[in-house]
This record gives structure tokens, C-alpha cells and sequence, in this order.
């Protein structure tokens, strides 16, 4: 196994101890939540559950023989497990590069506890160099990416993908986003735009973070 997938492993495993008996676990999308998908399954008989952010998630949790629940069907979710595509030190996230990230939003709105779970490569001063993805209803594309434009931005289809939810994406490259919480609301502004993969208003509440040799918890900055 590579350097980069014992991290994630790593990282996804540190998770576990943050899971309490009988919690409904949410459950994000991503190659490291695959990994604690294989953790969280020794567990199955001692969680209530879990909700899926995505039908990926959803298709692994059920193979692993956990119960998965609608989230209509449940008032409370504990704890969410989540990886990202880049953290700053506000805790503050872009997410959606599997494209998962309108189920994601909505279950870390959902979740009392959101610990995001990334390898150092993560780990960024300012996010924007990963490019940001937004779910936009397929009618809009066009209309989307020219206010995108507008605003600096320089979005990319990503053709030939669909979301969970039969939409598009559009990726928004080189974009130093120095106000997370400002571009997450201009760009839910833009008509059509289903959800922007910024995750700043509300971002992660404990990000664990694996280097070569352990996982530590990241310092905030205050
Ligand atoms: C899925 O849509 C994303 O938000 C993932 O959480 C994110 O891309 C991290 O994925 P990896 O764990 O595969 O890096």
C-alpha cells in the first residue's frame, strides 16, 4: 500500500474513537471513508446506524452489512465522518471533488459533530487551488458559469458527470478564496446553483489530520 493510502487509513481509523454506542453515524463520500467504512463494520451491532451522503456510500455501508437510515426517518445524527479535499486553519473546507457534496452539506447540517478526516496534503493557508465544485441544475450550466465569471471565477464543466441527484458540476478554478463565508453566500446566490462544495459557514468541528508517522488533531486558529 502506498504512503498516501496508509494515511487515510490511519486517519480513518483514529475516527473510530470518537463513535459511541448506539450512535447514528453520518457517513461521507471519498476514497478515506471507504477506509472507515471498513473500520465502522466490527461496529455494526453497536451503532443504531448510519446516514449516507452519497449512493456510493450508501451501496459499501449496506455491503458491510450496517444499517443504513433515510435521514427523513431520523431526528438526531451525532457525528458525521468526512474527508475533504482542502482544510484551512478556520476548519473551513472545499468539498465535492467525488462530487458528493449536496448530500454532504446537507448531513453535516444535520450532524451535531463533524469531524473532518484528511491526510497533511490537505492542509492549506487559503483555500482555492483545489478547484471549487457547484452542483447547478443541468438548464443552468451556461447561465451559471457566465455569473461565475462575473465573479472572477473560472468554472469548468465536468462533462459526462452526473450527481446522486441528476445534476452537473461545474469546478471553479484559480480562485483564492480569502473570505470562505462571504464566496459561500455570493455563489448560493447565483440562480440555479444547487450547492457551492465550500463548506465555511458551517465547516468541520474536529479535523484529524495523519502525516507519515501519526494522526494528530488540528489547532484551530482563533
Ligand atoms: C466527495 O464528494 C468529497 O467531498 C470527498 O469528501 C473529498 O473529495 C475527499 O475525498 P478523498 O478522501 O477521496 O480524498
Amino acid at each position: 500500500m502506498s504512503n498516501a493510502e496508509l494515511k487515510k487509513q490511519a486517519v480513518a481509523r483514529a475516527a473510530i474513537d470518537y463513535i459511541e454506542y448506539d450512535d447514528i453515524v453520518g457517513v461521507g463520500t471519498g476514497s478515506t471513508v471507504n477506509y472507515f467504512i471498513e473500520y465502522l463494520k466490527p461496529l455494526k451491532n453497536k451503532i443504531s446506524g448510519a446516514v449516507a451522503s452519497s449512493l456510493s456510500t450508501q451501496k459499501k455501508l449496506e455491503e458491510n452489512g450496517i444499517k443504513v437510515f433515510n435521514l427523513n426517518d431520523v431526528n438526531d445524527i451525532p457525528i458525521y465522518i468526512d474527508g475533504a479535499d482542502e482544510v484551512n486553519l478556520n476548519f473551513q473546507l472545499i468539498k465535492g471533488g467525488g462530487g458528493a457534496l449536496t448530500r454532504e452539506k446537507i448531513i453535516a447540517g444535520a450532524s451535531a459533530k463533524f469531524i473532518c478526516i484528511v491526510d497533511e496534503s490537505k492542509i492549506v493557508d487559503v483555500l482555492g487551488k483545489f478547484p471549487l465544485p457547484v452542483e447547478v441544475l443541468p438548464m443552468a450550466r451556461s447561465f451559471a458559469a457566465r455569473e461565475i465569471i462575473k465573479k472572477q471565477g473560472m468554472p469548468v464543466w465536468r462533462e459526462g458527470f452526473i450527481t446522486d441527484n441528476d445534476n452537473i458540476i461545474l469546478d471553479i478554478h484559480h480562485m483564492d478564496i480569502l473570505e470562505p463565508i462571504k464566496m459561500e453566500k455570493v455563489l448560493n446566490q447565483i440562480p440555479g446553483v444547487v450547492t457551492v462544495g465550500l463548506f465555511a459557514e458551517r465547516g468541520a468541528d474536529i479535523v484529524l489530520v495523519s502525516d507519515a508517522k501519526t494522526v494528530k488533531k488540528l489547532k484551530i486558529n482563533k
